[in-house]
């Protein structure tokens, strides 16, 4: 790989970057170091507006657009309070490009459409998808059930979404869930994404804004050690630990929407993510913790899924 490397797809094209990357957007993690690492690695960095205040988010704008002069985004979660002043200050800052999730693609998409930004909406189905599409959205990120965080109710996985939402959409297509190496880059865009959208394996850099406790949590995780829960007040996926386990245990034994919430409180993502606490807080990773066994920088993340993509499409068998 060389400077010059390109790995060009429709993706690349619309948002102006050198490899079909996005680093997901993520509570507590993705600040403007992490955005600006990935942006300049040839990725398209996102800072993640979910976790902040309003004049945090606009310091880690600043702060990414200080570090890197690549193109740069930002992702808002839209069931948060904040979501329009959000709005507003990254358009104050300069940010054209938007990934938004967990609200209606018809709120903000026309104003920012207007504006010349690139919007894109993270959906869990083809049903969303289409509707993203008609809202003016430019692309869709396809999240299946693999992955960390917040996630779709309907547990549809990553190698069966991603397909069905090619079909059913003609914008561009990011699949997420469950990406982690270039092995995964190179099935998702033989399944027809124009890329991909990495969230926990960035979670486990050098330049995420994670506690290191977190980020040692991913790396020491086993397969089979996360699972979705909370499908009731909202689905998330998380490691198991004692939160997670009295989660479990109340779900087993019927607990209701209100009992579930209450057990749930407030402030658990950050207990665990920022504050580093493992066995109160919701340890928000995805499956592909199974597979992460170290902390590396970010640009050495995308590097490695580069070299890792070329060995995967070598290895492919012709028909003959
Ligand atoms: C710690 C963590 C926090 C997340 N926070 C957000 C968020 O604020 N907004 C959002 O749209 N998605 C969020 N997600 C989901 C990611 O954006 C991404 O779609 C997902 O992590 C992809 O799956 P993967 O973890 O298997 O790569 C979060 C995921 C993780 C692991």
């Amino acid at each position: 790989m060389t400077e010059s490397t390109l790995l060009r797809t429709r993706l690349t094209d619309l948002l102006g970057i050198r490899y079909p990357i996005v680093q997901a957007g993520m509570i507590w993690v993705s600040g403007g170091k992490l955005a600006a690492a990935v942006s300049n690695a040839g990725g398209l960095g996102l800072v993640g507006a979910g976790s902040m205040r309003p004049d945090t988010f606009r310091e880690q704008v600043r702060k990414a657009k200080r570090l890197t002069d690549r193109p740069l985004g930002v992702n808002m979660p839209l069931f948060y309070k904040y979501s329009e002043e959000w709005v507003a200050i990254a358009l104050e800052e300069g940010v054209d490009i938007f990934f938004m999730s967990g609200g209606s693609p018809a709120k903000y998409t026309p104003m920012l459409k207007e504006r010349g930004c690139k919007v894109v909406q993270v959906v869990g189905t083809a049903k969303h998808a289409r509707k993203s599409e008609a809202a003016g959205c430019d692309a869709v990120v396809a999240e299946g059930f693999e992955a960390g965080g917040h996630n779709s109710p309907e547990e549809t996985t990553t190698m069966v979404l991603v397909p069905q939402v090619v079909d059913a959409v003609s914008i561009p297509v990011i699949a997420a869930g469950g990406i982690g190496d270039g092995r995964a880059l190179a099935a998702s865009l033989a399944l027809g994404a124009s890329g991909v959208q990495v969230g926990t394996r960035f979670a486990a850099t050098t330049e995420s804004s994670a506690h290191q406790a977190f980020k040692e949590a991913i790396v020491s995780a086993e397969e089979g050690q996360t699972r979705l829960l909370l499908k009731k007040v909202i689905p998330v996926r998380l490691l198991l630990n004692p939160f997670a386990r009295q989660v479990m245990e109340a779900e087993a034994s019927g607990a209701s929407k209100e009992d579930l919430a209450e057990l749930l409180g407030s402030g658990r993502a950050r207990r665990a993510i920022h504050e580093g606490n493992l066995a109160e807080g919701e340890i928000e990773v995805g499956q592909v913790s199974g597979l992460i066994r170290d902390i590396r920088p970010a640009g050495d993340v995308i590097r490695a899924m580069l070299t890792e993509y070329e060995a995967a499409v070598k290895r492919l068998p012709a028909i003959t």
